[in-house]
């Protein structure tokens, strides 16, 4: 029975951990090497660096043509993957009093526009105890993740919005393993995984989102429609080519390809 409550307590302490601390280790905004704007130089950091060329419809876009740094597609996808999953900084939780969920809410605790190292947000991100941000054992942020929010904040945290772009060849059939899965991993598992169940939604693995297709819920969502919570939040939405992406998936039949 002792061993029993053991057991308990500790499923329940790792899922806690688990939620907070999760490293889902995927694709993450650090490529920016492919920015068509030919932006700041911020390639060749180090750290959980996956490439982003497996993204459909193209890398984010980092910054515009006057070299500044997107906030839509660079920076909040960041936070909302790595900082506002369920339990640490998202809307219910604000651990700390930090919800980093949309760009007003991100501005107003934490950052010091035009000055980086004054800004908290940014010092618990370079920190090397163990009140790095996100905490070990996540892996911390890579350089070139770390100098884009340094740009960010030191062009003064602005609402800088860029167009997703991005196409891909419409006669190429959607598959599963190529096009969802980098979606997913890159806008939704940081809240949707196995220890983090965002709304009891979990997104890592075909048998899970095979039913999120089925029911609807997966392309509501993502289209902001009305009966739907918006995701990845209601202050940013997929390109419209990767929303095509996943209707085609959908409409071809949902196999896992
Ligand atoms: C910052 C955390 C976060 C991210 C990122 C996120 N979600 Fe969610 N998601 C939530 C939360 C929280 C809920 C539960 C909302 C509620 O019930 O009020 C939810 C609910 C959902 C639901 C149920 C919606 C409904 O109306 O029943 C779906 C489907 C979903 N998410 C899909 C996604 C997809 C797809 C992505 C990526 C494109 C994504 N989520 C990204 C936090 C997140």
């Amino acid at each position: 029975m002792k061993a029993f409550i053991n057991a308990f307590f500790f499923a329940i302490l790792m899922g806690l951990l688990g939620g907070c601390l999760y490293e889902k280790g995927g694709p993450l905004p650090s490529d920016t090497s492919s920015s068509t704007n030919g932006g700041t130089d911020t390639s060749g950091g180090g750290g959980s660096t996956a490439a982003l060329d497996s993204l459909p419809c193209g890398s984010p876009t980092t910054t515009n043509a006057q070299n500044q740094v997107c906030f839509n597609t660079a920076i909040l996808p960041l936070f909302l993957a790595n900082c506002a999953t369920s339990g640490c900084h998202d809307s219910k939780t604000a651990e700390d009093g930090y919800d980093l969920t949309s760009y007003e809410k991100i501005v107003r605790k934490g950052i010091t526009a035009g000055n980086a190292k004054k800004s908290k947000l940014y010092q618990v991100i370079i920190d090397t105890s163990k009140e790095r941000m996100p905490p070990p054992p996540s892996a911390p942020f890579s350089n070139d993740k770390v100098q884009l929010i340094a740009n960010w904040i030191n062009q003064g945290a602005k609402n800088i919005t860029c167009e997703t772009t991005g196409s891909t060849n419409s006669a190429q059939a959607a598959s599963y393993s190529k096009h969802l899965v980098p979606i997913l991993e890159y806008y939704c598992t940081g809240c949707h995984n196995n220890t983090s169940q965002s709304g009891n939604i979990n997104l890592v693995g075909y048998t899970n989102v095979l039913p999120l297709a089925k029911n609807g819920k997966l392309y509501g969502s993502i289209t902001h429609a009305t009966g739907y919570q918006p995701m990845p939040s209601s202050s940013l939405k997929l390109s419209d080519c990767q929303i095509s992406l996943v209707k085609k998936w959908i409409d071809s039949g949902m196999l896992n390809n």
